[in-house]
């Protein structure tokens, strides 16, 4: 592979941040697909607003793949009929999911705790069953089933694992490159890539699956390591929360521009904006705060600007306070 070529990149999904305003913006800076964030099967089953709210997919958007967690294989397959037939309250696509993805990778503790996202690689059994019973689901609809997962609770599992997923029919694997017990930290380890893949192609028999990297991707470097060890495609998780300009260089790393500061101040202020027309002024603004100081991170002034934007209160004041500060590159302000 030469340095030039583009390097595949889908937008991981991530709780309170990949919601339809924010892939929009990556799938325009070069995000093959998005994944939405993790969705309740079971609270989904009852009809809970919120939980439909997750499932929105807005115009202008990349194919955007839903995600969902649970533990019960019949609840799972119905909340995958749900999502896949339309057929819930609140439910507003303005093009169908592109996919189903199941969470076998959540490490957060109220989730493991029910048996749930990465405790799923504790129980192979309940897993395969979980995603035989969402695969039906997504063949009745001719969708694919994705599965994420984690290298393996605290030791490497995935490769046994990910054979026992494509015995059930699951179509694409994305592996973050860590286990339950290291959490977000330490660096993720892409040989296991490697390894689950060399695994993986003793088992597909003849049946292509697709392999997803994932873990610390922040450059084309970075994307090209998970490339090398055989993965088709990298997803980029917390290095695009303030840079979705990533997308942008590794579509094409030779000629991609750096974002300008007014590029950084209209993203920000378009993603406000796009939050509070989406979900009402006061959580829009509440759900942008942290998403506007990933932007401005080590930026001079930023702390302050956090602290203001913290307390803002309206649309019309945070936007203000955005406009207002100064980017790195403009009026002589230096670099991060
Ligand atoms: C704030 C946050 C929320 C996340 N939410 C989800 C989620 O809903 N579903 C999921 O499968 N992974 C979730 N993840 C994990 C990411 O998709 C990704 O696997 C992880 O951050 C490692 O990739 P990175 O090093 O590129 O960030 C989340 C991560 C973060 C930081």
């Amino acid at each position: 592979m030469t340095n030039t070529s583009s390097l595949p990149a889908s937008l991981a999904p991530m709780a309170g941040y990949t919601d339809s305003a924010f892939r929009r913006i990556c799938g325009e800076l070069g995000a093959v697909y998005a994944v939405s964030e993790m969705i309740s099967a079971e609270a989904l089953t009852r009809s809970d607003r919120e939980t439909a709210e997750l499932s929105k997919i807005g115009e202008g958007e990349p194919p955007v793949v839903l995600q969902i967690f649970g533990r019960d294989p019949g609840v799972m397959a119905r909340a995958a009929d749900l999502l896949l037939s339309g057929n819930y309250p609140g439910c507003s696509y303005a093009a169908p999911p592109a996919g189903i993805d199941i969470n076998m990778g959540c490490p957060v503790r109220k989730i493991v705790s029910n048996g749930e996202g990465s405790a799923l690689m504790l129980d192979p059994d309940r897993a395969e069953r979980i995603a035989a019973a969402v695969k039906e689901v997504c063949l009745k609809y001719g969708v694919p089933l994705s599965v994420k997962i984690r290298m393996g609770w605290d030791s490497l599992t995935a490769p046994e694992f990910s054979k026992i997923l494509a015995r059930a029919g699951v179509d694409r694997i994305t592996l973050h490159c860590r286990t339950r017990a290291q959490m977000y930290m330490p660096s993720a380890d892409p040989e296991a890539a490697r390894i689950t893949l060399s695994a993986l192609r003793e088992e597909e028999c003849g049946r292509r699956i697709l392999f997803t990297g994932n873990g610390d991707v922040c450059s084309p470097e970075s994307a090209r390591v998970y490339l090398g060890m055989g993965c088709g495609d990298v997803a980029v998780g917390r290095a695009a929360l303030g840079d979705p300009w990533l997308f942008r260089r590794l579509k094409d790393p030779e000629n991609a521009a750096p974002p300008t500061p007014a590029e950084i101040r209209e993203t920000v202020i378009r993603l406000v904006e796009e939050s509070a027309r989406e979900k009402g002024e006061i959580r829009g603004i509440r759900e942008s705060r942290s998403r506007a100081a990933y932007f401005i991170r080590g930026m001079r002034g930023s702390a302050a600007l956090r602290d203001k934007l913290n307390r803002a209160e309206s649309l019309k004041e945070f936007l203000r306070l955005v406009e207002e500060f100064r980017f790195p590159g403009e009026l002589g302000v230096a670099g991060r």
